[in-house]
């Protein structure tokens, strides 16, 4: 078993200890500092370096440290998949595993001395879940699982560069609107109309949310009233990219909320030979690469076409890009995540699995072929 640990100064003063005590009894410890209580450090740093290897699995799981235990155990709960406990005393250090499966246990400094912390985590360490079929405890571990999936902060990347993180996200709309319309759209009954109608609803409401992070500027604007200090978006130049031909019913939705948009396109087939995807059309507007720009791919299975379209949009000098879906594989966000983990993944589902024919399933079927009535 290895356990990761880490502190700040105000939670420096039980880490040897409770490294003392792992030690004793044969766990592997992995020490992420901070490595004296000299000067103040900033707990959220510890904490990414401890969840970052739980995530990782490079450890089992985490002991966070500081003052009093809260600001690292707020900032855990933030990372996907883990769970941390803030713990005061033993009963919570026994329950957190009993209950909760706790992953990560917080503790703090300025308010237990060692022996206290050492009994805290000797509780935790040997207390196991309670997994047992019927448990209610695990049904409502499994309930928390569910809140990572809603929101998934793929895993964070250190940059070369020194320092500075950068995420990889996805995010899952969880809006009732688009959920409502994405099982309509599911339904195998809804007809070519009503489907084209959907996508196109369900693009202009993702549209919102895609443009949360454009830049705004000031501006004053003389109302019948007077003159109100207002704001307007700050001249970010904004494209759409439908890859051939799925791509193409989520274009007039994204434009109905954005019309000042420029819309490109770009067609893949795959070689028979290799497999490979190919480019057979691509048509940009010409200051692509000022523009932000938004690849559209209703279905996002393998994501090797997606893929692919953002490798040949970066081999044209654009830069800032995002990938737009309603519903999204795992397999195929791993595969973006991969190749391109500087874009960000919208989509409103995320499903499990894919079929021989890599198919999303349950998904909803071929959604070019549902689009244009071609089958
Ligand atoms: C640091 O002074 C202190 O704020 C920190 O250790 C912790 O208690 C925060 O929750």
């Amino acid at each position: 078993m290895i356990i990761a640990i880490g502190a700040d100064h105000g939670g420096f003063i039980l880490k040897q200890p409770i490294i003392d005590f792992l030690k004793k009894r044969n766990i592997e410890v992995m020490d992420f500092g901070t490595f004296d209580d000299q000067s103040s450090v900033d707990y959220p740093d510890y904490v990414q370096k401890v969840c970052k290897a739980i995530i990782k699995k490079d450890a089992d799981t985490g002991i966070l440290l500081c003052g009093t235990g809260i600001g690292v155990s707020i900032a855990a709960n933030k990372y996907p998949g883990i769970r941390a406990a803030l713990c005061t005393n033993v009963d919570m250090g026994r329950l957190s595993g009993q209950h909760n499966n706790a992953n990560v246990i917080t503790l703090g400094g300025r308010l237990m001395d060692a022996e206290t912390a050492v009994s805290i985590v000797s509780a935790w360490l040997d207390t196991p879940f309670d997994n047992s079929e019927h448990s209610r405890h695990k049904r409502r571990v499994g309930m928390i699982d569910e809140l990572d999936k809603r929101y998934i902060n793929q895993e964070i990347k250190q940059t070369k560069t020194g320092g500075c993180q950068t995420m990889q996200r996805v995010f899952e709309f969880d809006h009732p609107l688009i959920q409502h319309k994405i099982s309509l759209l599911r339904d195998k009954n809804t007809g070519t109309k009503e489907f084209r109608e959907l996508v196109s609803e369900i693009a202009m409401l993702m549209a919102y949310e895609v443009t949360r992070d454009l830049p705004l500027m000031d501006v004053d604007v003389e109302t019948p009233m007077g003159i109100a200090h207002s704001k307007v978006i700050a001249g970010k130049k904004l494209g759409f990219v439908p890859i051939l031909r799925a791509g193409l019913g989520m274009v007039d939705g994204m434009l109905r909320l954005l019309p000042m948009a420029k819309v490109g396109h770009i067609g893949l087939y795959r070689d028979p030979q290799t497999l490979e995807p190919v480019e057979y059309y691509c048509k940009l507007p010409v200051d692509a690469n000022e523009r932000d720009m938004v690849v559209l791919d209703p279905m996002l299975a393998t994501g090797g076409s997606a893929s692919a379209a953002i490798g040949f949009l970066k081999d044209r000098g654009i830069s800032s890009i995002k990938l737009v879906c309603l519903i999204a594989a795992k397999a195929g966000i791993e595969r973006i995540n991969k190749d391109h983990p500087d874009v960000d993944i919208y989509c409103a589902a995320i499903d499990e699995v894919l079929n021989d024919h890599a198919y999303i399933v349950p998904g909803l079927g071929d959604a070019g072929d549902r689009l244009f009535g071609t089958k």
